[in-house]
């Protein structure tokens, strides 16, 4: 949910539909609700629902239809623009769902996006943090996550990875199957990608694929974004400038991995699997020996994709292969 033009049919076209960027600006209005069912993950089936932003649709929502809306969410994204004109009536309009989401689905979590990030001149971190207190005032005692985002970076892979990761029912368990193949692979770390939006379903790293708490984070001049090929995947490397962002790197990391790693290489493989695509031929998997590090991308089950990472030198690409092989059927 969130006001008409805030950004909501965007993304989901771009993680969902696969569509790049530039084709958003093209996309009309939302009428009503459009409801999508993304098959994830085997049985898991997400049922988005995109609810046009019009005032009219909004008052519709919160007065005859409030019981259709509001029951059984199992999470509810509300979008704010970063520079909206009309602040307070944007608060008011998300208040009042908040109040019918605690009424008829008090399970719900509340994820806020703070959209179009890259409309704000840098530094945007300030920004987004004032943004986040106003909300935070906004939703009185209801636990919300913010995230800035933006279509332009991988930001948005960012908050959508952390939403998904709450509806997966069995994320723990994944995590620590992708444990047992990076102890048997001797790789630094594996990550598990949904096969269609490439967004982190888990990681064999113990926490969360991206941390819960509002990433102050700066975020790339969008060009820096929409330049980069796969070769960036390097995030996995020892290296850790990338445009303008601000990184806080684990001094007990060895191999100091940057901490949007995840995100961006989700952007990264859509944007490459687009560009297959343009020619024509169908994006499979991916392979690279650099000289500190090893990585294999490769199908792992019908609807996911696993990236294993190995900084030892002796790990060859073939045997990471062969292990992806062979723990399919674990997975499946
Ligand atoms: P309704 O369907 O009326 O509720 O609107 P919506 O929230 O679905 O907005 P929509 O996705 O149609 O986007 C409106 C405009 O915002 C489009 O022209 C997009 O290109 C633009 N837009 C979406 N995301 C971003 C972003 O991150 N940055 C910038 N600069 N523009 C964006």
């Amino acid at each position: 949910m969130g006001a008409s033009g805030s950004g909501k049919t965007s993304m989901r076209s771009l993680i969902f539909s696969n569509n790049p960027a530039s084709l958003t600006t093209r996309l009309g209005a939302t009428i009503d609700v459009e409801q999508n069912h993304v098959r994830f993950l085997g049985d898991l089936i997400l049922n988005l629902w995109d609810c046009g932003g019009q005032d009219a649709f909004m008052d519709s929502y919160l007065s005859t239809q409030q019981s259709t809306i509001f029951q059984h969410v199992g999470v509810l994204i509300y979008v704010f623009e970063v520079e909206s004109r009309s602040v307070q009536r944007d608060l008011e309009y998300y208040t009042e769902c908040l109040q019918a989401l605690r009424k008829f689905s008090p399970d719900a979590a509340v994820f806020l996006l703070v959209h179009k990030m890259d409309l704000v001149r840098p530094p945007r971190g300030p920004v987004l943090e004032k943004k986040t207190a106003e909300l935070r005032a906004a939703s009185g005692d209801t636990e919300i996550t913010v995230f800035g985002t933006s279509i332009y970076d991988e930001s948005l892979y960012k908050a959508w990875s952390r939403i998904v990761h709450t509806l997966i029912p069995n994320a723990s368990v994944l995590t620590k199957h992708l444990g047992k193949l990076a102890d048997a692979c001797n790789a630094t770390e594996v990550v598990l990608f949904e096969r269609t939006t490439f967004l982190v379903i888990a990681t064999s790293s113990q926490q969360p694929p991206s941390p819960p708490a509002p990433a102050p984070s700066d975020l790339p001049p969008a060009s820096a974004a929409l330049s980069s090929t796969p070769s960036s995947l390097s995030s996995f490397g020892s290296h850790t400038e990338h445009g303008s962002l601000v990184h806080q790197e684990d001094d007990n990391d060895p191999h100091k991995l940057e901490p949007t790693r995840y995100e961006r290489t989700s952007e990264l493989i859509k944007a490459f699997k687009h560009s297959c695509t343009r020619v024509r031929e169908e994006f499979h998997a991916l392979e690279m020996e650099l000289a500190d590090f090893t990585a294999v991308l490769d199908e792992l089950t019908k609807n996911t994709y696993v990236l294993i990472v190995a900084h030892d030198p002796t790990v060859e690409t073939a045997a990471l292969k062969m292990n992806i092989r062979l723990a399919r059927k674990k997975f499946e």
